[in-house]
This record gives C-alpha cells, structure tokens and sequence, in this order.
C-alpha cells in the first residue's frame, strides 16, 4: 500500500508569473522575477511578449524582462500564439488594444472554443478595433489604438481574466476608467499593482462588490518580483494526503491569498486536517507552509457564492467528495463549463465510469462518497484538460493505478514535474 509522505517545492502560481510577465513588460527598465512558473501556459506569454518586441531572458533560476513601457509594444510579425492558455489570451487582448499595433491572436482547439467577447465586447466598447470569429472565438484580430476611452465597467460574468485584461488596459488610457464587479475574482492584478505603487483605488461596494479606479496613463518602474507557489497545484497533493491512508505532507512557501484558498476552508469543513505554520508577506502576497495528514472527510454543501474562489479546485475537490462518506454537493458550477474541458461533464463522466452515484441537476453536482473496489483497469478520459489528469492521477494512488489515463502530456500546461513530485511523495507504508 501507497502513502504520501514528506516535503516537495511546488512551482510559482500560474496566475501571478503571467501577471510578473506582463507587468515588468509594461514597466520601464529591468525587471528580476524569481520562481516564475515555467509550463506551457506561461510559455505562450512569454513568447507573445517577446513578439511583441520585449526582451525577456532566463538567468541561472531567474528570468529578466526588459520593460519598454505601456505603450511599448513594436508590431509583431507574426500571430500572437496562446497555445491552451485562456489567461494569456484574455489578458493579452486587453494589454494590446492600447497601443497602435494590429495583432492577430490564435489558440489550439480548446482554446479556440472559449468565449473571447467576453473581454472584446468592453475593448469594443472603449473603442478598440476587434473582429472575432463566429463572432466569439480565436483566431482574433486586434486593431489598438492609443486614444482608446475612460470609461465605466459593469461585469456581468465573475471573471479574474475579463477584470485583469480591463485593468491592463485602463494603465495605459487617459482618465479614470472604472471596473465593478459584483462577486470577488482573484486579485493578484490588484496586488501586483500596489506592490508596484501603481496609484489606483480599490473600494468595497455592498456585501461582495467592489469598484477599481485607473487614473492613466502610468508610467511604471520596476521591481524585482518573486512568485509565491501554486495552491491550485499544491491543492492534488493536500487532498491526496487527506484521502490516501497514512498520508503526512508538508508544503512549503505557498500562496495564501484569500481569494485563492477557499477550497482549504472546505476541506477543513469536511474534517480535513490541515494547519498553516510560518506565514509571511512575499511580495505583497501572503504565504506560508501548509500540512495536511489524512483524515476521515464526510461531505458537504459548497455554496454557488464560493465558486469564483473555487473555480480551478472543483476538479480535485470533486475526488475528495468521492472518497468522503455521505453526499456533497457543490452549487452554481456553470462556469466549469467554459474551462480547459466542460468541467462538469469531465468530473461526472470519469467519476460515473468508475462506478460513483453522481447526479447533475442544473449546474450543480452531487457526488455520493464511496469506498467501493477497482477490480480492473479503467480508461480516464482527460478532455486535454490538465486538472482533469492531475485530479484523476491522486484518485489511481487509492485504486493501486488501475486509472489509465488516455493524455498525461497535458499536465505540463500548468505543472511538468507534477508525476515527478507525485513519484517522490509517495512511499510504500
Ligand atoms: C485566472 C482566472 C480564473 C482561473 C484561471 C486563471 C487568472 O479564470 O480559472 O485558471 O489568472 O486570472 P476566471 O476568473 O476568468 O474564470
């Protein structure tokens, strides 16, 4: 019998290294980011900047970009390329579509089936040029332009990348662009902009709203970024040592932002045993150690309020409601829908396979906890989707690898040493 057991480095958050990337881009001179996460998706963000005319190189541990401004961008010669990544492309839209360049964006099958008006139509709006296909898709064409307008946002979708690519663009228009949002997203753009002494405001509005106030165009000055690890990542291992008998993990240095750890407030609300020790500000970013050991987990109800703070969890959460004793149902999941794969049908259609009571109403999941045998092997049908892999990798420890998965090369998009660091975690008991 396998168990989890002792320390691994879990590489830089996916979300804050293409935010290091873009903004040492957008600022003036030399920027020095450390523990950047290197996988497909930042990948696509570094060689689209590095289309786009910024010097960006890799120094022993560290990467050194080059900034040349906000509206630094030369035209680039070729289509701007963002692979699987939904964050570059989102955020690249908006960062573009201030300067005076014609870009053409194009992503691989998955990506060119994600919703892209959903950043375009505010670019539209404010008065940039955008032609998508079938009106929603990549392959897109952005005309910028630099006299692009101030103007008021309302965001109807709880989006971190639709926030993050207005916020992009806001830095480099004349006047006050404002962006109100009604659910909490991620706000590593907001952090990464007072670690960088952007002058902005971020107010609270009602229970859960808040309201962000540009006052471009700025001129930022660099500073040296470290990017704290991945709690997405780091979330396969947490729950493998909570529902893999005999388990005890330690991970160190990883990103405690509120808005990111949610799924470690469920987890302890299902008896999870997790602690926090060591905590300290990186950067403008808390981190700190965390532990988890396994224990017996009993399901629960996740309200559809949380799912903007839970959105790239719900796959490998979905595995620790298989293993917990009871039913837990997780509310509002319609977003999942529009992710790398249709998350939903990904989790239910693998969870179903291998013989769990799961039932789909609406756009909530519920999923009956089973203890139930693997007698034979079972195919796992990935959708390309990388969390899918990686949730479903933790669950075959249990069944002694009967899960064979049908694409584990996908899971280099967010994290390629993943299998390397499932392989040193595990020990025989
Ligand atoms: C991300 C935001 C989330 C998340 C994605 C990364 C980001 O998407 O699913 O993996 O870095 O802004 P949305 O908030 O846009 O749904």
């Amino acid at each position: 019998m396998l168990k989890l057991k002792g320390s691994i480095e879990i590489p830089g958050d996916k979300s804050i290294s293409h935010r290091a990337l873009i903004f040492a881009a957008l600022s003036v001179g030399k920027t020095k980011i450390s523990n950047l996460l290197e996988s497909e998706d930042t990948k696509s963000t570094i060689n689209i900047l590095l289309s786009l005319g910024i010097n960006i190189k890799k120094h022993k541990n560290d990467w050194i970009v080059i900034g040349n401004g906000t509206s630094g961008f030369i035209q680039p010669l070729k289509a701007l390329d963002c692979g699987n990544s939904g964050t570059t492309a989102r955020l690249m839209l908006g960062t573009v579509s201030t300067n005076p360049i014609v870009c053409t964006f194009i992503g691989d099958k998955s990506l060119s089936k994600r919703s892209m008006s959903r950043v375009t139509d505010y670019l539209k709006k404010i008065g940039a040029e955008v032609s998508l296909t079938r009106g929603d898709y990549l392959p897109a064409m952005v005309q910028g332009n630099q006299n692009l307008l101030p103007l008021n946002h309302k965001m109807t979708t709880a989006s971190a990348q639709v926030k993050s690519a207005l916020i992009l663009a806001g830095l480099n228009i004349q006047g006050i662009t404002r962006i109100f949002e009604k659910k909490p997203t991620r706000d590593h753009t907001e952090r990464i902009m007072k670690y960088l002494n952007i002058k902005f405001k971020k107010t609270k509005i009602g229970k859960n709203g808040s309201l962000i106030e540009l006052n471009g165009p700025y001129e930022i000055k660099p500073r040296d970024l470290k990017v704290a690890s991945d709690p997405s990542s780091a979330a396969f291992f947490i729950i493998g040592a909570l529902i893999i008998r005999n388990s005890k993990i330690t991970l160190r240095n990883i990103l405690l932002n509120p808005t990111r750890v949610e799924f470690i407030n469920i987890l302890k609300k299902m008896g999870g045993k997790i602690s926090i020790s060591k905590k300290k500000l990186v950067c403008g970013e808390m981190v700190g150690n965390i532990t988890a050991e396994y224990s017996k987990l009993k399901g629960t109800i996740v309200k559809a309020s949380l799912s903007s703070l839970l959105i790239d969890e719900y796959p490998i959460l979905a595995i620790a409601a298989s293993q917990s004793r009871g039913i837990t149902k997780f509310k509002g999941l319609e977003e999942l829908r529009y992710k790398e794969s249709d998350r939903i049908k990904s989790i239910t259609r693998n969870l179903k396979k291998l013989g769990f009571y799961v039932v789909t109403k609406n756009n909530d999941v519920i999923i009956h906890g089973s203890e139930h045998k693997i007698k034979k092997p079972i195919k796992i049908k990935t959708f390309n989707d990388h969390r899918i892999a990686m949730a479903f990798s933790i669950l075959s420890v249990i069944y002694d690898n009967k899960l064979n998965l049908d694409n584990e090369k996908c899971i280099s998009i967010s994290y390629p040493s993943f299998k390397k660091h499932l392989k040193k975690l595990l020990v025989n008991v």
